[in-house]
């Protein structure tokens, strides 16, 4: 039976939406039939010339989840030696920055140890690339633009469902690889991240520390 949790108020479900590792539940088992419902809700995002150009594989095969958390690892793998990554921030002069930069980092390492005993991976895609030359800035726009709103919606109904995800990258550094395996059309159809689906352990999530919002506001001009 799918339960909705509806004693969220809007504003903690846009607050409190996290990305959530070590509380997932590795021991209970999530209805497919729940997914397909997030994912639904996923579908009434914006998505530019209102395409919907957009896909969702369900991954439930333990051979294919497998084989995907062997290239999330090795993609971490080369993540944490990137200037990029969030080893790199463990260490800056403001404590409480380094602080929640390392908290990411072992929540990040504890998900790369764990994946596979996921219950659900889903990977949405979106019809098109972005990685080819001469791809100008309006149709980058139009690609991403068309998916990334359709997986933070799904993020939102899976919590607000009691599932935890985390919107992840690290598998894309061998994307080839994983289309492959998939058997997603490489050429026409870009994967954009590999969300782990479990049951969240407990309720409590907060809003999480940000910049003050000062810091990014430019009223008139930069
Ligand atoms: C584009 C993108 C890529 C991400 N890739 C990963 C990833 O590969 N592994 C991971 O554990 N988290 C990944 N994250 C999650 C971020 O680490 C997380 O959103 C950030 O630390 C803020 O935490 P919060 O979402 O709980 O506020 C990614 C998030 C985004 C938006």
């Amino acid at each position: 039976m799918v339960i909705i949790m509806t004693s969220l108020t809007p504003k903690e479900l846009l607050t409190t939406t996290r990305a959530v590792r070590k509380r997932l539940d590795l021991e209970k088992p999530v209805e497919i039939e729940l997914v397909k419902k997030c994912i639904e809700i996923a579908q009434q995002a914006p998505s530019a010339s209102n395409r919907q150009n957009w896909h969702f594989l369900i991954i439930t095969d333990q051979y294919l989840k497998n084989s995907l958390s062997d290239l999330f690892q090795k993609g971490w793998q080369s993540y944490i030696d990137s200037p990029t990554s969030v080893a790199k921030t463990m260490n800056s002069d403001d404590p409480k920055k380094s602080k929640t930069q390392r908290r990411i980092y072992e929540s990040a390492k504890y998900l790369v140890d764990n994946l596979k005993n996921v219950p659900v991976f889903v990977i949405p895609c979106v019809e098109g690339r972005t990685d080819g030359s001469n791809v100008s800035v309006v149709v980058q726009s139009a690609i991403w633009g068309s998916i990334a709103p359709a997986v933070w919606n799904f993020m939102l109904a899976a919590r607000l469902h009691g599932l935890g995800t985390t919107w992840t990258s690290f598998h894309l550094r061998f994307e080839k690889d994983a289309s492959e395996l998939l058997k997603i059309p490489y050429e026409k159809v870009m994967q954009v991240a590999l969300l782990p689906v479990a049951y969240y352990k407990g309720s409590s999530f907060k809003p999480a520390p940000r910049d003050p919002v000062d810091k990014i506001i430019h009223v008139n001009t930069w």
